[in-house]
């Protein structure tokens, strides 16, 4: 072999190993980044796995949380469900009229609404303000919070050119409180966002009523309504097969009619009715079937407030959705680098909202270019491949798809303690009944996670037909009440204040 030929192999030889190196370099790599992205798919396969929610097992969710409100009942304590009475034994049958004021507050804004009624189920006006609470308000002094609450209605009333003399009042305040009054009524504790300690065992009503008569306002409480009971208000005046309603909005709860005399645990108390409403506070739940995730309790190191508490809430409403999905990202980005190096807030809580993730759910664009634009401008995470875009609707699906499942399992379990379900209970002991024609129930359902994510609610109506068999599905009607907490009010309001009128 001549010398070029012997360079020329030679050459050849090193190119063949350098491509050789370079061939391994990028399958080594290709190998790593395989194994990162694997790693992220496991995240989230895991996940699914914990949220799995398959019928049987949320028919035992049902059965669990219908004993929890037997045992709500049957003594103060007994369970974590609270069921509090309401004071409540007539609703709104349609023959309401006058004008009527109310203060709505439950999440981190309030509203202020003023309700012209007239006769026959007929609603002839309607004036609605809302009002965001400074953050620092839900943490501070409960006489700074009814003092903005109290001063809102004021101009409310100035601006309406209204006056407030005789005028009547309803409060809807969306956290438990035991009730001895329909117009009064102690805190029990805060929940969602709110912890203003030293509101803590007083009477509500009264702390507005001595806020109203600091700022001028000469109003007073005549009716303390849960939004679940103000919404179940609503539903029964417009429609009296309403049996139940049920919060899905920032928090979550239930109320219902119940027979008088299943309520053991205030055997003798004097009631001029067979029925009483009862407000389940079903957000203190823990079923359980379902395992709770590690992102289900994270955030029990940076939220103080019913810490290990209020487990079926957490999983269901809106104020902990978009917080449980942020965090399942976050170990994504930990496990892998799905989402490149700028993932810096991924780690901020509470920055990706519900809202957020209702809207990553709901893009059907082919290219998912909602998700793109979500997550640069709340995340700050650019340039995310199509296929991690994906990863991340997957995981907005299965936090959604558990909360709403679970809202739905809710249902099935008031209907089942009202007989309502196609059952026979009154025992744990749950069997088919068998003939008989069941009745239309009516649930009325208010709240923001349910009326604006399509998606949510279609998971939710599903579970509920599946859970509860088409036969007895076909008799059960799920109905949104808008602003049902704060009209519901007011109805009592009007209810409450002709009866008082009548009994004097
Ligand atoms: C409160 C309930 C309320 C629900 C929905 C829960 O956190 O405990 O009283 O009805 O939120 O707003």
């Amino acid at each position: 072999m001549g010398r070029a030929a012997q360079w020329l192999s030679l050459a050849m030889g090193c190119t063949a190993a350098v491509t050789c190196a370079v061939a391994a370099t990028l399958v080594a790599r290709r190998a790593a980044a395989w194994c990162r992205w694997s790693r992220a798919v496991e995240v989230v396969r895991g996940f699914e796995e914990a949220c799995a929610t398959p019928t049987e097992r949320l028919q035992r969710v049902v059965n669990s949380l219908a004993v929890e409100m037997f045992a709500g009942l049957a003594s103060e304590g007994a369970s974590k469900v609270r069921m509090l009475l309401t004071c409540i034994d007539a609703l709104p049958n349609g023959s309401e009229e006058g004008i009527y004021y109310v203060i709505d507050l439950g999440g981190t804004s309030f509203r202020v609404m003023r309700l012209e009624l007239g006769s026959g189920s007929m609603v002839i006006n309607k004036k609605v303000e809302h009002q965001p609470i400074p953050e620092k308000l839900t943490k501070g002094t409960s006489e700074d919070l009814f003092d903005l609450i109290a001063s809102a209605l004021k101009n409310f009333i100035d601006r309406e050119g209204g006056k407030d003399v005789g005028m009547t009042l309803g409060f809807t305040f969306s956290f438990p409180v035991r009730q001895a009054s329909i117009s009064s009524g102690s805190l029990i504790r805060w929940t969602k966002e709110f912890s203003i300690e030293e509101t803590v065992g007083k009477d509500v009503a009264q702390c507005l009523n001595e806020a109203l008569a600091r700022n001028g306002v000469n109003l007073q409480v005549t009716a303390l309504v849960n939004n679940a009971v103000g919404t179940l208000a609503m539903g029964h005046y417009y429609d009296e097969d309403t049996v139940a309603a049920v919060i899905i909005g920032a928090g979550t709860n239930a109320s219902y009619i119940e027979r008088s005399a299943a309520i053991t645990k205030c055997q003798g108390l004097l009631t001029n009715s067979d029925l009483t409403v009862v407000n389940v506070e079903w957000g203190s739940f823990r079923p359980p079937q379902i395992p709770l995730t590690p992102y289900d309790i994270c955030f029990n190191n940076y939220v103080k407030c019913n810490q290990y508490d209020q487990a079926f809430e957490k999983m269901i409403s809106g104020v902990y959705l978009g917080e449980i999905a942020r965090a399942v990202l976050q170990r994504m980005a930990q496990e892998s680098d799905v989402f490149g190096t700028s993932v810096n807030c991924l780690s901020t809580p509470f920055i990706f909202s519900t809202p957020c993730l209702a809207a990553i759910r709901e893009d059907d664009s082919p290219d998912l270019i909602v998700v793109s634009r979500v997550l640069k401008e709340h995340l700050k995470i650019q340039d995310v491949p199509l296929k991690t875009r994906r990863l991340v609707v997957r995981v907005c699906d299965i936090v959604t798809r558990r909360a709403a499942r679970l809202a739905a399992a809710g249902i099935v379990a008031v209907l089942q303690k009202t007989g309502r379900d196609g059952t026979l209970c009154g025992t744990t002991k749950v069997r088919k009944i068998r003939g008989g024609e069941p009745k239309r129930s009516v649930v009325a359902i208010e709240g923001g996670l349910y009326q604006g994510y399509s998606v949510f609610r279609e998971f939710l109506n599903e579970a509920v037909d599946e859970i509860l068999g088409d036969e007895i599905a076909s008799t059960v009607c799920l109905r949104l009440m808008e602003e049902g907490s704060g009209i519901g009010a007011a109805l009592l309001a009007a209810s409450y204040s002709s009866t008082r009128q009548n009994s004097a």
